[in-house]
């Protein structure tokens, strides 16, 4: 078993390496201008869903709830889609979440429609709770089972707000075929926003209401994230209508999922001294440029 992990996770550590080469180009001074106050567009008032579309489920067209929002109203920097920079998956390694054992993407894609225009489309990644492995410990949960995410940017033209829809849930180990456990959705909800700000102690899945609100930072790479989280009801059913594993998800009378999102707002508090002054350089450049024409412009006419 031990090689087999190791074997796995050789892509991720080549990947990890050579990440550099999916690098934006930095622009913090660019923001989206049409994201509305709540921070990201409601799906339902386009055509679009709260649940995703999974392939092959038993009875056909069920899916899993978008039960986490970030929304697109946090820092510019952690709505890009890198590892660099205090991006996403920087964001995602500085509360325990690593990118899969890659290129090892296992099972099929999910499909949600944000009601942006795009319809369905396949999720962004798969992200997995890493076992205080950043490099390795996604390969053990793909084997060991734990919690993990997927997510789907709401970036169409009809509702292009940069704000991140994922859809967390608690699995069990690849040989139970990776089902989720009992009420998986809301614990995997839970688990993740308990870590992402940083709680000592659960979240209390069965208290929350539509006013629970949780607050905390994490650190990775020299980055520190703010995370507020504020419970939203209202765009998700509290039901088992058409969700995946409905049967053995929901229990103790409950429905599978108790119609809860967690609403995200993060923010980048600090950053290396390193990254800071290039932030300022590039801010500063355009500026800069501005200047040197602008008197020469002067000097020129005098
Ligand atoms: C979505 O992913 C599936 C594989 O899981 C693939 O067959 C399909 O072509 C993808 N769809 C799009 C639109 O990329
Ligand atoms: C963080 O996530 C892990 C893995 O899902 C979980 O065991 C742990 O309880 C979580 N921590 C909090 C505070 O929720
Ligand atoms: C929370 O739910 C209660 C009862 O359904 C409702 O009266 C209240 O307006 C809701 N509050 C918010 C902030 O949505
Ligand atoms: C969801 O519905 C159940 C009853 O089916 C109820 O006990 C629970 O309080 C509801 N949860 C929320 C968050 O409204
Ligand atoms: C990150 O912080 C540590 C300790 O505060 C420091 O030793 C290290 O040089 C920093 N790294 C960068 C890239 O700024």
């Amino acid at each position: 078993m031990p090689v087999f992990l190791l074997l796995l996770c050789i892509p991720t550590l080549y990947a990890a390496q050579h990440d550099h080469s999916r690098r934006m180009p930095p622009s913090p001074l660019w923001r989206r201008s049409d994201v509305p106050p709540e921070g990201y567009f409601s799906p339902l008032d386009k055509g679009g869903s709260l649940l995703t579309q999974v392939p092959g489920t038993f009875p056909a067209g069920l899916g899993e709830p978008l039960n986490a929002i970030i929304v697109g109203s946090s820092d510019s920097d952690v709505l890009k889609d890198s590892e660099t920079d205090g991006g996403l998956r920087n964001y995602f390694l500085s509360f325990g979440y690593s990118s899969e054992c890659l290129g090892q993407h296992l099972g099929d894609d999910q499909g949600a429609n944000l009601g942006d225009g795009h319809g369905y489309k396949n999720e962004t990644a798969v992200i997995r709770w890493n076992y205080g492995d950043p490099q390795l410990g996604s390969c053990k949960e793909t084997i060991e089972g734990g919690s993990h995410f997927r997510y789907w940017v709401q970036d169409g033209k009809d509702a292009d707000s940069g704000a991140i829809f994922i859809a967390a849930s608690y699995e069990l180990p690849i040989a139970q075929h990776h089902d989720i456990v009992p009420n998986g959705y809301n614990l995997g909800r839970d688990w993740m926003i308990g870590n992402a700000t940083g709680q000592s102690e659960l979240i209390p899945t069965l208290d929350l209401t539509n006013t629970s609100t949780y607050s905390g930072q994490t650190t990775f790479n020299n980055y520190t994230y703010q995370t507020d989280v504020t419970y939203v009801a209202g765009l998700l059913a509290n039901s088992s209508d058409g969700v995946n594993h409905y049967l053995s998800v929901a229990v103790d009378g409950r429905p599978a999922v108790d119609g809860l999102v967690a609403v995200m707002q993060v923010k980048i508090i600090s950053r290396p001294a390193s990254s800071a002054i290039r932030i300022l350089s590039s801010q500063s450049l355009p500026l800069l440029y501005a200047l040197v024409a602008f008197s020469s412009l002067v000097s020129l006419s005098l």
